[in-house]
């Protein structure tokens, strides 16, 4: 059985004083539902803040990035030793990140490799472009990300990694993927190469998000879906709504 995850992915959002003040809204809720493992991914420089809010509390929290070397010459990067004093989660590869940052498969797949290392959940993102969805290339692009990233990744290690499923064309637009053609994707795309490179009991034992424009009021169709154990979670993170889709999570 596989333990809900609902990630909050916070972006390019909140100052420390306005962090500190959405924490307030949404953790009172939130440590009620033992059942879902919630999660803020936080900016940086929330992330001391935020992490002193929940020291006593089962909501976890997360960076958006980390960088695959301990220290180094590498402006405007973070590194996991940095990270691993506030935080037990990294998004890893999200298409903003491969969009406008130049993240390919290949640096994702180090920058996963490193959080594992270090004890950091690794949330990695995977997802195709509205014109690769509509050439019908969807499970083609997605399975050469999870090859990719996912290469030489020590068996030992694999049970932690959750993957999230975030088509583009979703993110952000509020068209979100209808629930049921997002667990086939899953099962296609993401399913079949974890069970190729972990074997099958392990694939089955890992986590898989949905993520594009899911809110309180469509989660639970995407929850009820087989492959769907939780959902990585933009605008809808920023507010009260947050509860309920953790709350879906929990039904
Ligand atoms: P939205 O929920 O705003 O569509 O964003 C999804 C996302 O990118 C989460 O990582």
């Amino acid at each position: 059985m596989r333990k809900p995850i609902v990630a909050g992915n916070w972006k390019m959002h909140k100052t420390v004083a306005e962090a500190e003040e959405l924490v307030n809204v949404l953790s009172g809720d939130l440590e009620k539902i033992t059942s879902v493992e919630s999660v803020f991914c936080v900016p940086f420089t929330c992330l001391s803040k935020v992490s002193s809010l929940l020291k006593e509390s089962h909501i976890g929290v997360g960076v958006q990035n980390i960088h695959w070397a301990d220290y180094g010459a590498f402006t405007g990067e973070i590194s996991p030793l940095m990270v691993k004093e506030f935080a037990n989660y990294a998004i890893i590869g999200h298409s903003e990140r491969r969009t406008f940052f130049g993240e390919t498969d290949i640096t994702v797949n180090k920058r996963l490799s490193t959080a594992l290392k270090h004890g950091i959940v690794p949330i990695m993102c995977v997802g195709e472009t509205l014109e690769e969805n509509q050439k019908g290339n969807t499970v083609e692009v997605i399975t050469h990300q999870m090859e990719i990233g996912l290469r030489e990744i020590e068996k030992s290690l694999a049970g932690n990694i959750v993957i999230a499923y975030e088509p583009i064309w979703a993110i952000g637009t509020g068209l979100a993927c209808d629930p049921t053609t997002a667990n086939n994707i899953i099962l296609q795309a993401i399913r079949k190469p974890l069970e190729k490179i972990f074997g099958l009991e392990l694939s089955q034992s890992i986590r898989v998000q949905y993520g594009g424009s899911v809110n309180g009021g469509n989660a639970y169709d995407y929850f009820s879906q087989s492959e769907i154990d939780g959902a990585l979670v933009g605008g809808a993170s920023l507010k009260s709504d947050f509860i309920d889709i953790v709350k879906a999570a929990a039904k």
